[in-house]
């Protein structure tokens, strides 16, 4: 164990027995809190399975046989559909499904709601001729769902089972169950209001009521009313003759809050799916870890080397944290005496490409401990099987406006403290298969502070590219039925943005420019932006940087420690402009040089530029897809304007025209739309250079508030452009 003390001692861990550090490696029992059993209750009186005992008992039954000696080493998948919970319920959940136009399905996470109910309603004949819509708040969810279910059905994706998220679709004309992003749903209604297409549509991870959701929720109520011919509430006054195509609508939820959905869907039937949850033992830290990343670090390597074998699922806010905790945790795997087993460490957060998803359902390699490292994504959409311990750092990303009185007028991802909810829901991912163990980062007195739910998004989100979907249907978010109604502040601004974009005009009417803008899979700003690049004849251009700046991962991989590295790396690419033109510049350079290198020669030409490869590819397809979204509009993207600047930096500036700022004299920047100040974020090119008017992608919000992806642009176009933005909305 001798390497093991030198880790002990080393700064990374370290003792700091003054405090009583519940992560000392000395202390061979941490001093965790023990506090109590997993809490999550089961409702016993309303059992999915009411109507079958035997069910319930045979439930039990698996449950007693389910320590993992006695269960087959490699059950085929089609033992393992039928081990899942829901399997025992399943006759019943078709008939109540049969029965009623709504259905509300509550259950545990990996109970199998997910991958099982729309095989069930297929395999029973509900969808008729139609197709099963399951909506997922995230892309990776989407995706790996469609291939876990295309391979229980023992098809390829894209056929019978496929998929279709942003930028992104594996469908055919054989396609029956298709997993979608809410978002593409919400696309889908531009071109088929009545989602005719599908005769059954599941909304899943209801609980998690994004913007989304909520705006789904709200027009299938309208939708069902008139494909199934009905006025009133529930089924009273529904005449079955008018029925030509009618729609079946199954929420589906992992919390218990289910009565919210049943009545906004006129006392719709809730139907529970009993879980087999086994106990977890949860502890608290004793005092509060501001470090979280490193404090997780110290006990991911105090359960790998002083308990029993079983996996261990980390909890993180997202993508960057994730990213450097898998760095640190393989360095000292590497350092681990050899008698102690191996770590195989796997990250899964939303930008995860695709290829990467399906190894975190395998087994580890033999010896080794899988150790996965995921962002909320793992709470209740991803089941990932073998996990005993879980590590809560008890933090989340989430999307928040910043008002335009406090700041931006825009939504930012903001690292916050997450919520009781999904605390006990990620204390649930250790006792799946077995007794677990819950390590929460922050002391019981933060539990107790906890928030019970967060607050939908529809009441803390910039409501502005929603609000033009609706306008293309003809809708009005003031009007429409909602579970809960945006407060008015936020519709008004929604609606000033779409109006300085010139996407509706003073009459609150959609434009033209408003049509094909929400015709673009784009945010509004970005697409304001492109339709600006058409006119200002730098198509080609302007599509290379959005394509960039709409990639789930950033293109730049600097931090603090390696910046100047960086910078000096990317001397060559840098445009005097700004950040812009220097992401133009190196998508160019990334083409140039694929052609003339293997798949080998570009990794290492991005990592000797310190550049993300994964998205610059990431950006590559998605500007096929916006090249063939623009064709479908009669635009031709061919349109270049070669070296010229001007026009480019024009045609971003329309879109962010909301996202400028003026040079102070104390060299800061002043929103031209915001009180706030803004600092050039380290990182950008412009970062040491005082220009009199900026542009930005986004704005950080750390000891400062730093505006990041800038460019520097004439302040006479700003005036103009506003001017302009209005005009054309005429
Ligand atoms: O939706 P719910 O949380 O109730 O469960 P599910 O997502 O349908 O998961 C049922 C089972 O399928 C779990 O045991 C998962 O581990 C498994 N699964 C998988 O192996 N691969 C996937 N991509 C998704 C689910
Ligand atoms: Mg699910």
């Amino acid at each position: 164990m001798a390497k093991i003390s030198a880790l002990k001692n080393s700064t990374r861990f370290p003792s700091n027995q003054k405090h009583g550090s519940p992560h000392s490696f000395k202390k061979r029992r941490p001093s965790w809190v023990d506090v109590d059993e997993h809490p999550h209750k089961r409702k016993e009186n309303t059992p999915l399975c009411s109507s079958s005992h035997q069910g319930k008992k045979k439930a039990r039954r698996t449950e007693a046989a389910g320590s993992p000696s006695k269960i087959p080493k490699s059950p085929t998948i089609q033992e393992q559909r039928d081990q899942l919970p829901i399997a025992q319920g399943k006759d019943a959940l078709v008939r109540e499904i049969q029965e009623n136009d709504v259905t509300v399905l509550v259950g545990e996470t990996g109970s199998g709601k997910t991958t099982q109910v729309p095989q069930y309603l297929l395999e029973a004949g509900i969808a008729g001729k139609g197709m099963i819509a399951v909506t997922q708040p995230r892309k990776v969810a989407a995706t790996s769902l469609a291939s876990r279910v295309a391979q229980e059905q023992n098809v390829s994706v894209g056929g019978l089972v496929g998929y279709s998220v942003r930028f992104d679709e594996a469908s055919s004309s054989s396609t029956r169950i298709k997993y979608v992003t809410d978002g593409m749903l919400i696309r889908e209604l531009l071109s088929d209001p009545l989602l005719s297409r599908y005769s059954v549509v599941v909304i899943d991870e209801a609980h998690e009521r994004t913007l989304r959701t909520d705006l789904l929720l709200a027009n299938l109520k309208t939708i069902q009313k008139t494909r199934n011919g009905y006025t009133t509430r529930g089924k009273k006054g529904k005449e079955p003759a008018s029925k030509q195509n009618p729609l079946k609508i199954v929420i589906m939820s992992a919390t218990l809050d289910a009565e919210k959905f049943s009545k906004f869907y006129g006392n719709a039937k809730i139907l529970y799916v009993q879980g087999r949850q086994h106990p977890v033992t949860i502890y608290h830290t004793a005092a509060s870890q501001p470090d979280y990343v490193d404090s997780a670090l110290r006990t991911f390597f105090q359960i790998h080397t002083d308990r029993p074998p079983g996996d261990v699922l980390i909890f993180l806010p997202g993508q960057e944290d994730i990213e450097n905790l898998e760095k640190s945790i393989k360095l000292y795997a590497d350092r681990l005496p050899k008698e102690t087993a191996g770590v195989a460490v796997y990250p899964m957060y939303a930008a995860l490409p695709a290829h990467q998803q399906q190894a975190i359902f395998s087994p580890p390699p033999q010896g080794m401990r899988k150790c996965i490292l995921a962002t909320n994504i793992a709470e209740t959409s991803i089941t990932i099987p073998g996990i005993k311990y879980v590590v809560d750092t008890g933090k989340c990303k989430e999307k928040r406006y910043i008002s335009r009185d406090t700041g931006s007028g825009f939504d930012t991802l903001l690292t916050r403290d997450i919520t009781k909810s999904s605390a006990l829901q990620r204390a649930g991912r250790a006792g799946r298969e077995g007794p677990g163990f819950c390590f929460r980062l922050y002391t019981e007195d933060a539990f107790q502070a906890m928030p019970l739910s967060a607050e939908p998004e529809i009441l803390r989100c910039t409501l502005t590219s929603s609000i033009l979907q609706l306008k293309c249907l003809g809708q009005d978010l003031e009007t429409l039925d909602f579970m809960d109604k945006p407060d008015a502040e936020s519709i008004a601004s929604a609606l000033a943005t779409l109006y300085l974009l010139g996407a509706i005009d003073d009459s609150k009417t959609l434009t033209k420019l408003g049509r094909n803008m929400a015709f673009l899979p784009l945010e509004s700003p970005l697409a304001r932006s492109l339709m600006a690049s058409v006119e200002l004849a730098c198509t080609l251009e302007v599509l290379d940087i959005i394509s960039v700046l709409s990639a789930s991962s950033k293109l730049f991989v600097d931090n603090t420690d390696n910046r100047e590295m960086a910078v000096e790396a990317r001397r060559k690419f840098r445009h005097p402009s700004g950040d812009h033109l220097t992401v133009l510049n190196i998508v160019k350079s990334y083409e140039e040089m694929s052609e003339s290198q293997g798949k080998s020669g570009r990794r290492e030409w991005c990592r000797k530029q310190l550049l993300n490869e994964r998205c610059l590819i990431e950006a590559l397809e998605i500007r096929a897809q916006l090249r063939g979204s623009c064709e479908r509009l009669g635009i031709d993207w061919h349109v270049s304007c070669g070296e010229a600047e001007q026009p480019v930096l024009r045609s971003l500036l329309r879109g962010l025209v909301h996202q400028a700022a003026f040079l102070q004299p104390d060299g800061s920047y002043k929103q031209i739309m915001g009180p706030s100040t803004v600092k050039i974020h380290p990182g950008s090119s412009l970062c040491d250079k005082k220009v009199p008017a900026i542009i930005y992608d986004e704005l950080i919000y750390t000891t400062n508030i730093y505006a990041r992806g800038v460019s520097s642009v004439p302040r006479s176009f700003i005036a103009e452009v506003s001017v302009l933005n209005r005009r054309r909305s005429g």
